[in-house]
């Protein structure tokens, strides 16, 4: 059995607990993407004491939080990746048994997704209340909108069935110069479909539902870990 950390406890203690598990899966002399939100910033922090015991790798980050909280514990972050990425790891806001995921619950979704689609495996560190074995659609999906017009592009979301509030009246910017409009559209029967049907509005930069971009899915429950392999589609993101 695994034991978390002492000092933490419940939910805090599961998602240690998954970061913890994919720190395992970083080889040396490997490109790492590193995703956005509380349950990475564990994963941050357990890569950086390995890498004070000597790994040597280069990380790749999703936003500017995670860069700067990872350059402040030693890691080395580059902007440019030209033999690729290694290795993603990131959170979830939802995420299903196939591995289709809600995110950008931190706003950082345009750019997790760019590096989820470069990368040759992607790992998702969850604790156990983001499993959701009914399917994907109780937490609103967060979609990037340009400023531009940016209310007609609410408007189109909510005429495809959508209930969208921008993220803090529109106040909320991503590291991008971007809104955030959160959109709830129920349980989503078939969430590739409609990823594809939001990314074809023009106003849209992206949208918060990932399939096809997970290998494998570490659940932090209680004291232990589970982990799911998700078979992935070999045709591509979509
Ligand atoms: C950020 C994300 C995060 O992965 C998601 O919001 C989960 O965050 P947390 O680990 O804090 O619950 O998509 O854009």
């Amino acid at each position: 059995m695994l034991l978390p950390d002492v000092s933490i406890e419940g939910i805090d203690a599961e998602k240690s607990l998954a970061a913890k598990e994919a720190v395992d899966l970083v080889k040396d002399g490997t490109v790492v993407g590193l995703g956005t939100g509380s349950t990475v910033a564990y994963f941050i922090k357990h890569l950086a004491e390995r890498i004070s015991d000597g790994l040597n790798i280069k990380c790749v980050a999703t936003s500017t939080d995670t860069k700067t909280m990872a350059r402040k514990l030693g890691i080395k972050v580059v902007e440019s990746i030209p033999d690729g990425i290694d290795l993603d790891v990131d959170g979830a806001d939802e995420i299903d048994l196939h591995g289709n995921m809600i995110k950008g619950g931190g706003g950082a979704l345009l750019r997790e997704k760019i590096v989820a689609s470069r990368s040759k495996k992607i790992c998702i560190i969850v604790d156990s209340s983001k499993l959701k074995s009914a399917g994907i659609g109780k937490f609103t999906v967060p979609i990037e909108i340009f400023p531009f017009l940016r209310n007609t592009t609410v408007e189109m979301l909510e005429d495809m069935g959508g209930k969208c509030a921008l993220r803090d009246n529109g106040a909320f910017k991503t590291d991008n110069g971007n809104h955030i409009v959160d959109c709830d559209f129920g349980i989503i029967a078939n969430p590739k479909l409609l990823e594809r049907k939001i990314k074809m509005i023009p106003g849209v930069a992206e949208v918060g539902i990932f399939t096809n971009l997970c290998d494998l899915i570490i659940i932090g429950e209680k004291n232990n870990v589970k982990k799911i392999e998700v078979k992935r589609s070999k045709r591509g993101i979509l």
